[in-house]
């Protein structure tokens, strides 16, 4: 097992490639949106041209395509944002997790378009803020959610999301009915370098669950093998000081 110096340290290397990987992005992003722009363009052209009603459909779809992609374009650079800022400051729980939400739903689309059948449902029951860095909180929401589709890639079922108050906290739920963890790996869940997976780094739970403690939050889980997993996540609710 590794040390938490040797954690420390991983987790700097994941940064600095993050960081490295997130400049980069920031030209990429900048020429794909180049690309798109003159490809629709391109078809917009051809649209006002004579041609026949199935190269109209063609060129109508490839113009929506563009359009969706520049959009998913967005949401990733918008997503991959704030991830070098220090400061806490309160933000709506229920936006984090939807904004994450988003980022999930291509890998759903694209297994359920394989023949699986992963639902998702919603309850989200909360308005409050928590003090936390917007950036970190996603980051853990996205490893804690891709985990839980991960657990149902072989067999259909349903991911749920609940949001509510109780007392001073703020309670996040996010259960599957996937494979379920062993008592036996439930030990080591969150030692660094645990994982079952064959591209799995091992990493994406320990480092959402020191995320969320470095903002004040817990992490429950619960499992039982071949039935689900689900994990708690909870927060002090963020109380503006009126008379500040
Ligand atoms: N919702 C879940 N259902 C079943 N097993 C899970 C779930 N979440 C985590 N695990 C188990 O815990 C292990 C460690 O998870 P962690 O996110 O830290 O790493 P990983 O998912 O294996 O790798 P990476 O996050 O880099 O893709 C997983 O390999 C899996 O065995
Ligand atoms: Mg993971």
């Amino acid at each position: 097992m590794l040390k938490s110096t040797e954690l420390e340290d991983k987790e700097l290397f994941g940064m600095e490639s993050f960081k490295i990987m997130v400049d980069l992005s920031e030209g990429v992003f900048h020429d794909l949106k180049n690309i798109l722009a003159t490809i629709s363009g391109l078809a917009q052209l051809s649209l006002i041209k004579d041609v026949d009603d199935d190269v109209k459909t063609n060129l109508i779809n490839i113009v929506k395509a563009t359009l969706s992609f520049k959009d998913a374009l967005d949401r990733y650079y918008n997503f991959t944002q704030g991830y070098n800022e220090e400061e806490k400051k309160p933000y709506d729980i229920q936006s984090i997790i939807l904004k994450t939400v988003d980022m999930v739903r291509f890998k759903l689309d694209i297994l359920n378009s394989l023949g699986n059948e992963i639902q998702l449902n919603f309850l989200l029951n909360s308005y409050s803020r928590i003090l936390c860095n917007e950036y970190e909180l996603r980051q853990s929401l996205l490893n804690i959610i891709m985990n839980a589709i991960e657990s149902m890639e072989d067999k259909s079922g349903t991911l749920s999301l609940k949001l509510y108050d109780l007392g001073n906290k703020v309670y996040i739920e996010i259960k599957d009915t996937g494979v379920g963890i062993s008592p036996e790996n439930m030990e080591r869940l969150f030692k660094v370098e645990f994982t079952t997976k064959a591209k799995g780094t091992g990493l994406g739970l320990k480092i959402a669950k020191r995320s969320i403690e470095k903002n004040g939050g817990d992490i429950e889980v619960c499992s039982k093998l071949g039935e689900g997993t689900r994990f708690l996540i909870s927060f002090p609710i963020y109380h503006e000081n009126l008379m500040d």
